[in-house]
């Protein structure tokens, strides 16, 4: 029997309690499947409202008295097969909008309170001042909870430290707040400087995490490659190449009882990998939603994104005119840049009945998309993972990507050679422009007036194991390694 080894994940947000994107979905989806490799997972995440009111009972392990300018608690809560430690502080969490805006759409002004707060509640257990829960290791997952181990690294006392983990799911945020909060967030006058959480002249979240944490992990390995080159490194390359030892990338893996087209409830008819023919029903009634014209023959190209530069939604608008003209229909399901949410309902009018769309985020439609759409696209000018995809293949809507990231690492392109071998699941296109999303889209439709293909294409991504298995064993293997005793010692020496 192997020891149990005890994680603490400090997360800013966690499926499905509260969710603006994958990392949501990552957070929930992979506790469960460490308990059968013997690393029990606790999830510290921000006591939002719409966190609370979800909890019916909780028990209180810990009191901050002033924690960023109001009293705070952390309550534990144990719900279904999630353990959850809430950071209750009513004065940085109890209020409408999502975890990171306003109702209008901007940046909560005290972000950066707000998310120290979370980093520094996660520091105090992996510094064992909270005699409920001492963690063997500390999981810090992106910006915003980037404080975690640099908080740990400085006022660290005799009792020592957990180990650290930082995880990147996205560079391209990195919390980056004004030098003058170094004192009111806590950290010492030097920390202000490279080896500490400076960056570019200010205070860098993620840049502290990265420093500080012993090992850095990303969700592809693909993108650990990116990340660690100057292009790829969007201005913090420089370290990850001098920590590029202790950095690896993981796939993700997903949620394979959420996202089973077998016993979806979300969706209009449940189908699988012998019984593909419901697909046509789910196609209609996601036609119907997103204001297309109810014909299960067209080929549906569907995207269920944020709308952002990252995702290249511009791309897809760009390519409308070539792609209509294969006589495709395109639905859109996705929120975000404001610009870029009127650049799709204007195509919507444009091309009424042959573009689609739902400005919004909303889980039931994301599922439908997956049942209904006969090829994702994903233009993503880069991608960490990407999980959108490997719903895609689960649900046998075939992926179309850039070749990039996570995307280039779990999708299959089916050129002449994966063809022979019979194993392609989508397509693949290089470099993420315009030109190129068009030649994958001229691809997709001469696919689809090959039906046979297109089925064993769509039968290939739907056996492709997508779950979390093969990860979950690399993050147990990393949690024992840095759990291991010796190294232990030598951390808080
Ligand atoms: P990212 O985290 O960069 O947004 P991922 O592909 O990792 O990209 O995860 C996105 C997750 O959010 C998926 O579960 C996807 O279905 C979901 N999603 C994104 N936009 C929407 C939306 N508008 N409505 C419903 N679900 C959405
Ligand atoms: C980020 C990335 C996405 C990844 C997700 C979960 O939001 O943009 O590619 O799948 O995190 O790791």
């Amino acid at each position: 029997m192997k020891t149990q080894v005890a994680v603490l994940s400090v997360v800013s947000e966690l499926y499905p309690f509260v969710k603006t994107g994958g990392l949501a979905d990552v957070a929930g989806s992979l506790p469960p499947f460490l308990k059968a490799e013997g690393i029990a997972i606790t999830s510290l995440i921000p006591g939002y409202r719409q966190v609370m009111t979800k909890l019916a009972e909780t028990t209180e392990i810990h009191h901050f008295p002033d924690l960023f300018g109001g009293p705070a608690w952390l309550r534990r809560a144990t719900v279904g097969s999630l353990d959850l430690i809430v950071l209750d502080a009513p004065h940085l969490y109890d209020r409408d909008g999502t975890p990171y805006l306003t109702p209008e759409g901007e940046d909560w002004p005290d972000n950066p309170f707000r998310f120290a707060a979370l980093s520094a509640a996660g520091a105090a257990m992996g510094l064992g001042e909270v005699e409920a829960f001492r963690p063997d290791i500390v999981h810090a997952h992106d910006w915003q909870a980037g404080l975690t181990p640099a908080y740990m690294h400085y006022r660290m006392g005799e009792r020592g430290r957990a180990a650290t983990i930082m995880t990147v799911h996205n560079l391209a945020f990195q919390g980056q707040y004004a030098p003058e909060l170094l004192g009111p967030l806590g950290l010492p006058p030097d920390a202000m400087g490279v080896d500490g959480v400076e960056y570019y002249g200010g205070i860098g979240f993620l840049k502290a995490g990265l420093q500080f944490a012993d090992r850095i992990t990303t969700v592809s390995p693909k993108y650990a490659e990116e990340i660690a080159t100057s292009q790829g490194g969007m201005g913090i390359g420089g370290l990850l190449r001098d920590r590029i030892g202790e950095l690896q990338g993981i796939l993700n893996g997903i949620d394979e009882a959420v996202w089973d087209p077998s016993t979806d409830a979300l969706i209009a008819a449940k189908f699988d990998r012998l019984h593909i023919k419901p697909r046509r029903i789910n196609k209609v009634s996601l036609q119907r939603r997103v204001g297309l014209r109810e014909d299960p023959d067209a080929l549906l190209l569907g995207l269920v994104s944020r709308l952002t530069w990252q995702k290249g939604i511009d791309m897809v608008l760009d390519a409308l005119p070539l792609i209509l003209g294969t006589g495709a229909q395109v639905a859109f399901i996705g929120q975000g840049d404001r610009a870029m949410e009127r650049a799709v309902r204007d195509a919507v009018t444009a091309y009424p009945g042959r573009v689609g769309c739902v400005i919004g985020y909303d889980e039931e439609l994301g599922h439908l998309m997956q049942a209904g759409a006969d090829a994702l696209l994903l233009p993503s000018r880069f991608e960490p993972c990407g999980l959108t995809q490997l719903y895609a293949l689960r649900y046998g809507a075939i992926p179309v990507v850039a070749r990039v990231g996570g995307l280039s690492d779990t999708v299959i392109d089916v050129n002449e050679m994966a063809r022979a071998e019979g194993i392609g699941t989508g397509i693949q296109f290089h470099p993420p422009t315009v030109e190129m999303l068009e030649s994958a889209a001229l691809r997709v439709a001469s696919l689809w007036r090959k039906p046979a293909l297109w089925r064993r294409i769509q039968r290939n991504g739907m056996r492709t194991d997508v779950s979390w298995r093969r990860s979950a064993r690399l993050y147990a293997e990393l949690y024992r390694e840095l759990a291991d005793p010796a190294l232990s010692r030598a951390l808080s020496a």
